[in-house]
């Protein structure tokens, strides 16, 4: 058998280190344990602090990973985060956006105080990360972002108006910053989700209780977090995990009528095709 090369061994004695937001449940936390399988050394950031315990503590090698707990609604936090991870790995080679919530609700019936927090945190916090990882990435190699977006990203739907733009925005900032970050090498990635098996309908603020979707037939957040470590691999603009949706969203520019058609249909729940 021939022996490694110089090159490999330098790549297998130096773990890549990752920051996964959201890494408390569902996608982050199946994100960290399937970068922690891969080797990598991993900060995981969210709100609750036990959770995050929970998670570390059952990842291979727990010692080499680290907690952040921290509202990424709270600049000052994000900043404090991003700097404690300085102090402990030195450098980011992979961040993985992906804290984000929902809000179940026509917008009639979202109030301003939910409505904030969606943007808050899957818009302005995503800026705050990239700004505060920027330098850190930079020090790192092979320097990746993955944004996990959603394929209502690229086609607006009725009952979660102010997620799918939170989404839309997402993958606005992930064309934009793939360009501004290009000149240090650093790829950006859009990740468009399909429905998935986690917490997030059942924690999204739902005042008048609108049926969610029925998850038997969704992804796992296993096959999320595969994407995501195949994106630090081998890094492409955007990748859609449901194809059914991105012709849906192309269909929205060449023929909007006909995809709300398809849209109410695909929905279900009772809503109405636009007659003007
Ligand atoms: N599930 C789906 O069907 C689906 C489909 C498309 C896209 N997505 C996207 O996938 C991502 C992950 O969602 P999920 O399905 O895994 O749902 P989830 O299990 O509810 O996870 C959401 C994560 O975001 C964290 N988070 C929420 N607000 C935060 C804040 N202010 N500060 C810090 N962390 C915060 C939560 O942790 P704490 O509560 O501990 O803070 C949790 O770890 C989201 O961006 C979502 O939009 C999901």
């Amino acid at each position: 058998m021939a022996a490694p090369s110089p090159v490999s061994q330098a790549t297998a004695q130096v773990p890549r280190r990752a920051l996964v937001t959201g890494a408390s449940s569902g996608i982050g936390e199946a994100t960290a344990r399937e970068l922690a399988a891969a080797g990598y050394s991993v900060a995981l950031l969210a709100r609750r602090a036990e959770e995050l315990e929970r998670v570390a503590k059952s990842l291979p090698r727990p010692e080499a990973h680290l907690c952040l707990p921290c509202d990424l609604r709270d600049a000052a936090a994000v900043a404090a985060a991003l700097a404690k991870v300085k102090e402990r790995f030195g450098a980011i080679d992979l961040v993985v956006q992906n804290a984000g919530h929902g809000c179940l609700a026509r917008v009639e019936d979202t109030s301003p105080e939910a409505a904030r927090s969606v943007l808050a945190t899957n818009v302005t916090a995503v800026v705050d990360v990239a700004r505060e990882s920027l330098p850190l990435l930079r020090a790192g190699a092979r320097p990746v972002m993955v944004l996990v977006s959603s394929i209502v990203a690229r086609r607006g739907i009725p009952g979660q108006v102010v997620y799918a733009a939170s989404k839309a925005a997402l993958n606005s900032i992930a064309e934009g910053l793939r360009i501004e970050w290009a000149e240090d090498g650093i790829a950006v990635c859009a990740l468009d989700v399909t429905l998935t098996r986690t917490a997030f309908f059942a924690t999204q603020p739902n005042p008048r209780g609108l049926p969610g979707p029925n998850l038997a037939g969704a992804d796992s957040p296993q096959r999320v977090a595969r994407a995501v470590l195949d994106l630090d691999r081998e890094p492409q603009p955007e990748v859609w995990l449901a194809w059914k949706w991105r012709m849906i969203a192309f269909l929205s520019l060449l023929a909007p009528r006909t995809a709300d058609r398809m849209l109410v249909k695909r929905l279900g729940g009772g809503w109405t095709a636009p007659r003007r």
